[in-house]
């Protein structure tokens, strides 16, 4: 029975957990140029306190887990941590979200040790614009990954595409065609404003009711039920191909009257939504005493005042980079 029933009626049943500050990109968008202080290791939460903060999650009702980061593969050991989460009986699904470059290398692992399935972020299929946009030249590498993935059947397989008017909106075709003759599922995500940016206002916003409009010229969409995944997606599929196109619509449609998440930060703090940056701190608990029992207060009053919906346009949101709360 879940205790994390909030003041609106939202049952929460999914933590996001971020397992570390640091990635091997720098998406333009995620952090700034400048790049970020990466927080030092013992600030850091170890596995074993992760562990405990699942362990009082479950108690109260949450039974899905996701992995993120940063980059959550470039943490050492994280095959262990999903191993260690897989012991847990009352988790039902165990994901993870992963920029890819490093999931051929880690995908065997992790399935071995009980990972369910990825989401992995991709924004251009052109090597040349990949590099523009994280900095690196590892676009080969997310590819193979994904290859990876579908080869071992770390399914579903998601691609998440990140919407940006001028940069990548030329090569929906190409994303939509990946979904022909592969199960892949690519998801296309509206811009939001995030650190130092302003997502309507930016010239690179493009709302999902204009791309749906630019994609049904050329292609039927059929909506169709998806039931795998705890996100908030909307789901078609091309009538003949094998995989989806999903639809996340944070800007233009927000998702937050069915919303079913905390977080936690790779700093344990449980954070109720990923707009606002009030945080409770479970890491204090953790070190400096005894009685876990505190570490149920903490998720019971972050419940209570998790906002009623984004505050995305208020001016003391989003003060983190996307990178520092996993998205
Ligand atoms: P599935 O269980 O596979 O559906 O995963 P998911 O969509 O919950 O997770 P993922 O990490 O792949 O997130 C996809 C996109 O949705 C990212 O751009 C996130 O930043 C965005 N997103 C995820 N959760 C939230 C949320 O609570 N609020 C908002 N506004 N955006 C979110
Ligand atoms: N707007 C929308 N999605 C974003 N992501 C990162 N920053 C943003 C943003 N400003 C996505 C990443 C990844 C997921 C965790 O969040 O591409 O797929
Ligand atoms: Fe890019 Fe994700 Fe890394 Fe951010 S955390 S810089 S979106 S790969």
């Amino acid at each position: 029975m879940s205790k994390l029933i909030d003041t609106c009626g939202r049952k929460i049943d999914y933590l996001r957990i971020s397992v570390t500050d640091r990635c091997n990109l720098r998406c333009y968008y995620c952090m700034p140029p400048e790049g970020v202080e990466f927080k030092d290791h013992i600030e850091i939460l170890r596995y074993e306190e992760i562990i405990k903060v699942v362990k009082t999650g479950v108690k109260l009702g949450i039974k899905k887990i996701r992995l993120t980061g940063g980059e959550p593969l470039v943490r050492p050991q994280i095959v262990k941590l999903v191993r260690m989460l897989n012991k847990i009986p009352e988790i039902e699904d165990i994901s993870l979200t992963t920029n890819g470059i490093l999931l051929e290398k880690y995908a065997e692992g992790l399935l071995a040790a009980g990972l369910d399935r990825v989401n992995i972020s991709l924004d251009t299929l052109q090597a040349d614009k990949f590099k523009k946009i994280t900095g690196f030249d590892n676009h080969h590498q997310v590819i193979s990954g994904i290859e990876t993935a579908l080869k071992l059947g770390l399914k579903p397989v998601k691609i998440n595409v990140v919407l940006m008017k001028g940069i990548n909106d030329n090569e929906v075709f190409d994303f939509i065609n990946l979904t022909k003759e592969a199960s892949l599922h690519v998801r296309f995500i509206e811009f939001m404003p995030a650190g130092n940016n302003s997502a309507k206002q930016d010239d690179r916003y493009l709302g999902i009711d204009e791309l749906k409009e630019r994609i049904s010229r050329k292609e039927k969409l059929l909506p169709i039920r998806f039931s795998q995944g705890n996100g908030p997606a909307a789901y078609y599929k091309v009538p003949g191909f094998l995989g989806t196109i999903g639809f996340i619509t944070p800007i233009s449609n927000h998702f937050c009257s069915s919303c079913n998440r905390l977080r936690l930060t790779a700093t344990g703090q449980l954070r109720p939504c990923l707009t606002s940056d009030q945080e409770y701190d479970l890491k204090g608990i953790l070190r400096d005493s005894k009685d876990t029992s505190k570490l149920k207060e903490v998720f019971i009053k972050a419940i209570k005042r998790k906002p009623e919906e984004h505050q995305m346009y208020q001016a003391d949101c989003f003060s983190k980079n996307m990178s520092q709360i996993g998205g």
